[in-house]
Formats: C-alpha cells, sequence, structure tokens
C-alpha cells in the first residue's frame, strides 16, 4: 500500500499543528464558534446530535494493521468503543472532545492518515473496488490510479472551494464494484482493442434529492491524460456550477441543464489548452506509484483443498460463510474474504474495539497485514490462503464477523439517521435492526439469494436507498412522526438504476411487513435463478404495489417521540461561504 514519503508527513504534522492551535483559540474564547466552523470542517469534524464528530479518510478504503489498531485505539481512548465504516470508505467517530481531537489528529498522523478532505466542498475520498488487485474479473489494477488522483486532489489550489462537494470513484474489473454510476465522476479503468490502458469517463451521478445515473463522457480516455480530463471537468463545473442555491449545486444539476454533449464540448475545448500540460501522467511516474501496489509474497498453491471440502460437509455454518462471504481470488490457492459487519443484532457498519483489533490481528496473520473497507460497509482480507480459511473462520466467530449474508437480505447498508443525524427525519438503525432480526432465518435469506436493501433517514441519501433493490427513506411529514418512503428497483454496478416510489409512505413497524409483501411477490413471480431485480426489471411495479396496498398492514405502533432537532450551523450557512 501507499507510505507517505517525507513531504507528505510533513503536510499532515504542519496541518495538525495548525489545528490544535485553532482549537485552543476556540477554547480560550477568541475564535467564535461561527469563526472555527469552516476550520474545524476543513478537518472533518462535525457537529452531530451527540457532539463533535470525526471522519477520517482511509484512501480507496485500504487499511493497514497498524492503522486499524490506531481506530482501537482512539474507539477506546477517546469515543465510546466502536466506530463507523462507511459507504465511502472512511470511518467516523460520534462521541468526541473537541479538546481531543488535536491529540486525536497527531495519533492519527503517527499512522499516515488524516481528516482532510472529508468535508467540505472539496474533492472527497477517492474510493475504489474493495477487491482492486486480487479480483479474477480485473482488467485494470485500479489501486495506483486511485493514488494519483488522491495526491493530485489533496490540496488542490483550484479546488478547494467548488460549488458543492465532489466525489470520485474508480473501478478497474469488469464488473463495478465501486458504484462509479452514483458518483459525480465515475472512473471505469479498461484496455482499448490495441491493448492500451485507458478510462472510461461518467460524469453527473450522484444521489441525495435528485438522483442521477452518470452520463458517459468519453469512451476511452488514455491513461496519460486521466488527470487533465478529470481536471476539465472540474474548471467547468467550478466556474458553472449553480453556487446560488445548495441543493442544485452538484455537477449532476449542471451537466443536466447544459446536456451531455454540450457539457463534453466545454471540457473538450478546456482540456485541449491543458493536454499535453505538465498534468500528463508519464511511464515513470505511473511505475513509481505502481510500485507501492506489488504483489505480496504469493506462494505457489493450488486451488484444490481437500480439508476445506471435509470441513463443509460438516459444518452447515461454515458451508454458508464459504457460499456467501468467500469470493475467488485471481491467485490459485488464494481467497478474499468479507467479514461481515452486519451481524443481525448489531448496527451496520460499526466495529467495537476488541473486533478491530481482532480483525488487524487475523489480517497481520492472514492476509499480509491488510483490510479494506466494502463501499457496502463490511471489511475484507483480500488475501487469504484458502488452507487458512477453516482457522480464520472460527477465530473470527469469536468476534462476530463471519456472519454469512453477503449479498443477502440482512447485508443492510444503513446512514446513521435520527439517533445521530441533525438533518434525519426518522431512524434508520433501529429499523435495520428490525428488519434484520425478523428476516434473520438463514434458509429464508438463501431462499430470497441476492438482494440489496439500503436505509437513509432523509432524502440525503447516505445510505444510497436510490440504488437498493428495496429502498427506504425516511420523509419529512407535517405532524414530525417518522414516516418511510419504500423504493423499488434501483442498483448499482455495471446495470445501475434509480429506485421508484412504490407509493404513500408507511410508519416505522410497517416497513418489515412491507418488505415481507415484497418478496412474497417476488417468490411467486420469480422464475428459476432470477435475482430479485431481475424479477422486478421483468415484471414492473404493479403486481409489488397491488400486494402491498391490497389491505392493511396489522401491526401494531410504537410511541414515536420527538425527534426533530435543529440543525447546527453549518447547514445553515452557505458551503460556498468565501470564508471556508
Ligand atoms: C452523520 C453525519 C452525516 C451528515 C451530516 C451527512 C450529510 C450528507 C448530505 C447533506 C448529503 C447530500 C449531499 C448532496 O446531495 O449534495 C450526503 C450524501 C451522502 N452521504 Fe452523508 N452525511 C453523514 C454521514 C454519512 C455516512 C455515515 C455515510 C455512509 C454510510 C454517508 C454517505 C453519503 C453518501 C453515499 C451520500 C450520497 C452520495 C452523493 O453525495 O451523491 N454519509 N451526506
Ligand atoms: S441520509 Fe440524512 S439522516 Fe442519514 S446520515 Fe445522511 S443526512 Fe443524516
Amino acid at each position: 500500500m501507499y507510505r507517505y514519503d517525507e513531504y507528505d508527513q510533513q503536510i499532515v504534522d504542519e496541518r495538525v499543528e495548525q489545528y490544535r492551535d485553532q482549537v485552543r483559540r476556540r477554547l480560550s474564547g477568541e475564535l467564535t464558534e461561527e469563526e472555527f466552523l469552516p476550520l474545524r470542517l476543513q478537518n472533518g469534524l462535525y457537529m452531530q446530535i451527540h457532539g463533535y464528530m470525526l471522519r477520517i479518510a482511509v484512501p480507496y478504503g485500504f487499511i493497514s494493521s497498524r492503522q486499524m489498531r490506531m481506530f482501537a485505539h482512539i474507539a477506546r481512548r477517546y469515543d465510546r468503543g466502536y466506530g463507523h465504516f462507511t459507504t465511502r470508505q472512511n470511518i467516523q467517530f460520534n462521541w468526541l472532545k473537541l479538546e481531543d481531537t488535536p491529540d486525536i489528529l497527531t495519533e492519527l498522523a503517527s499512522v499516515e492518515m488524516h481528516a482532510i478532505q472529508t468535508s467540505g466542498n472539496c474533492v472527497r475520498n477517492i474510493t475504489s473496488d474493495e477487491y482492486a488487485g486480487v479480483a479474477r474479473d480485473e482488467v485494470v489494477d485500479p489501486r495506483p490510479y486511485a493514488e494519483i488522483l488522491r495526491q493530485w486532489s489533496t490540496f488542490h489550489p483550484e479546488f478547494a472551494y467548488l460549488p458543492r462537494k465532489f466525489k470520485i470513484a474508480i473501478s478497474g474489473g469488469k464488473e463495478d464494484r465501486a458504484a462509479i454510476y452514483a458518483h459525480d465522476i465515475g472512473l471505469a479503468v479498461t484496455k482499448n482493442a490495441q491493448g492500451e490502458v485507458g478510462f472510461r469517463v461518467l460524469v453527473g451521478g450522484g444521489l441525495g434529492r435528485t438522483p442521477v445515473i452518470g452520463s458517459e463522457i468519453c469512451e476511452f480516455v488514455p491513461w496519460q491524460h486521466i488527470l487533465t480530463y478529470v481536471e476539465s471537468i472540474l474548471r467547468i463545473y467550478n466556474q458553472y456550477g449553480r453556487r446560488d442555491n445548495k441543493y442544485k449545486a452538484r455537477i449532476k444539476i449542471l451537466v443536466k441543464a447544459l446536456g451531455i454533449d454540450e457539457f463534453r464540448r466545454q471540457v473538450e475545448a478546456d482540456w485541449a489548452d491543458i493536454k499535453d500540460g505538465p498534468g500528463t501522467l508519464t511511464v515513470e511516474e505511473v511505475k513509481r506509484v505502481a510500485s507501492f501496489f506489488t504483489d505480496p509474497a504469493y506462494e505457489t498453491l493450488t486451488d484444490h483443498d481437500p480439508a476445506l471440502n471435509e470441513f463443509k460437509a460438516d459444518s452447515r455454518s461454515f458451508s454458508n460463510w464459504m457460499l456467501r462471504n468467500v469470493k475467488p481470488h485471481r491467485v490459485p490457492g488464494y481467497a478474499i474474504v468479507v467479514l461481515s459487519l452486519k451481524k443481525p443484532g448489531t448496527v451496520p457498519g460499526d466495529a467495537t474495539a476488541e473486533q478491530m483489533e481482532a480483525i488487524a490481528d487475523l489480517a497481520d496473520r492472514y492476509s499480509f497485514g491488510e483490510s479494506r473497507i466494502t463501499h457496502q460497509q463490511n471489511l475484507v482480507l483480500a488475501d487469504v490462503r484458502q488452507k487458512d480459511l477453516i482457522r480464520l473462520w472460527q477465530e473470527a466467530t469469536a468476534y462476530e464477523l463471519t456472519a454469512p449474508n453477503i449479498g443477502l437480505l440482512t447485508d443492510i447498508i444503513s446512514c446513521p439517521g435520527a439517533e445521530f443525524c441533525t438533518l434525519a427525519n426518522a431512524r434508520s438503525i433501529p429499523l435495520a435492526k428490525l428488519i434484520a432480526e425478523r428476516f434473520e432465518s438463514l434458509d429464508f435469506q438463501h431462499d430470497i439469494g441476492e438482494i440489496t436493501l439500503n436505509i437513509s433517514g432523509c432524502v440525503n441519501a447516505c445510505g444510497q436507498h436510490h440504488i437498493g433493490n428495496i429502498g427506504i427513506t425516511g420523509v419529512e411529514k407535517k405532524d414530525h412522526d417518522e414516516w418511510y418512503q419504500v423504493s423499488l428497483g434501483g442498483a448499482e454496478g455495471n446495470n445501475s438504476s434509480i429506485g421508484k416510489i412504490i407509493g404513500p409512505s408507511f410508519t416505522f413497524n410497517q416497513v418489515p411487513e412491507v418488505i415481507d409483501r415484497l418478496l412474497q411477490v417476488y417468490l411467486r413471480e420469480r422464475m428459476e435463478a432470477e435475482r430479485f431485480i431481475d424479477t422486478v426489471r421483468r415484471i414492473g411495479h404493479g403486481p409489488f404495489k397491488e400486494y402491498v396496498y391490497a389491505t392493511d398492514l396489522a401491526v401494531e405502533e410504537e410511541e414515536v417521540t420527538g425527534k426533530h432537532v435543529v440543525a447546527p450551523a453549518e447547514y445553515s450557512v452557505p458551503y460556498y461561504s468565501p470564508r471556508f
């Protein structure tokens, strides 16, 4: 993985010291909260319901064991013993004291980490495929390019005050595993007919209140020109993106307003000026960065381990886990293991300090000291010898990391919702738990097969509900009770789509029953080997809607107490304030 050089380290260390002084001035009253706000946001520190929340960047989701142990230490020493892994491959801590945050950032800097550009209207953490470098369907390893983009976007002076936040994802497999269609820029690194490396570039995707699937702006940008091409996209956006209305400020709105053809024309006119300039990549530079992502010391092994088959036959739990959580590796004798952070009854994406330490130990013993965050809020050990799978499973089971549910109904993506987030209309986490408990039966989940279920507590779509096969959103209603809209037909990957709302919204307790009815229609209508999403696409929404709304949903309602909270200052000041 990439290691900081002396310049990286110096920049990060200096930034911590500046921040330390800013916190000192805030605590002594020299700075008002209003003056301090843009300073802390530039260091990933938000104000949420319980106090300060820190979002730490994990570049393209890669974590060394040393870094994972640092997260465990931060969780234990400064937080309430856990952290939350997010869909954008970051980690968030929710219960921090302001006076501790400079020390936290100092500790993070000691393991080459920071929280810069995890908030604000800048280029955010570059995300990528969690199976990068090990997937069997990989065309080109995206990691060197993800790192080049990270270095280029960090502190890029021209793009520090964009009209709005900007998210880039890059994927290198035949199948998109980085949700590139739902990003401001989505990059698919690939090869043309001549075997040359280049990028299919998508632009103007995004979720939030106006969900849009990205459009192709260029079919193939040769690798040498990818930075300048991305730079031109950002320059056009920076110049013409709407700064007068934060709800219309994302690039997707500009691309829609101009149309993709006119947007492309403007980008390419700009690009003509900078195409062969200093941003052009050289073979030496790509090689230099790629040298951080060479293969670990793989042994020469084969894919056939009789002990595994025997154990699978003996243990149903193990064979279920092998089926759902273990993925094929490009090197014979190795496997990719997904550690589930979705055991029913737990909070999706949360890991305790003990779990983080256990994961660091497992990574050291079985996966060359590295783990990865998935964009579904799970963790991956990417390089496990197949002959270690039984021991790994036994050890990980002791830490509740082996729920065999990857890609199944209880592998729910959920945002923090009303228990943490000041923008929420409704709770997400308790709903995720209620649903997971209701459909916990593994036989049932295996029968349903692959399905995605995403929950967001409001229209901002942090739980990416628009691209869930079933999406649930907390909606604003005058009575201030919790109401949820249900959408159907969303999907990520190569065939991405935005789900459509099925009808009037539901109360908290009705939602599991609604899901049950949707599943019953699927079980009734599915054709052989058809996934839930395939059935929805084939028969349309009609039969699902009809059955859900056919008769009353008989469930006991719990009383909902007021959860409406006033948004903190950062959501009422314009994001584009020149003071930021
Ligand atoms: C609790 C603190 C959080 C706050 C205040 C927050 C705020 C927001 C806002 C305002 C948006 C809408 C942006 C727009 O439409 O322009 C957004 C989008 C998003 N957030 Fe969060 N978020 C939080 C936590 C999270 C977490 C925990 C995750 C991951 C689990 C996450 C992932 C995302 C994603 C994937 C999007 C939609 C993608 C897009 O930007 O188009 N956020 N967030
Ligand atoms: S979707 Fe809404 S409720 Fe959930 S974290 Fe994002 S802003 Fe908060």
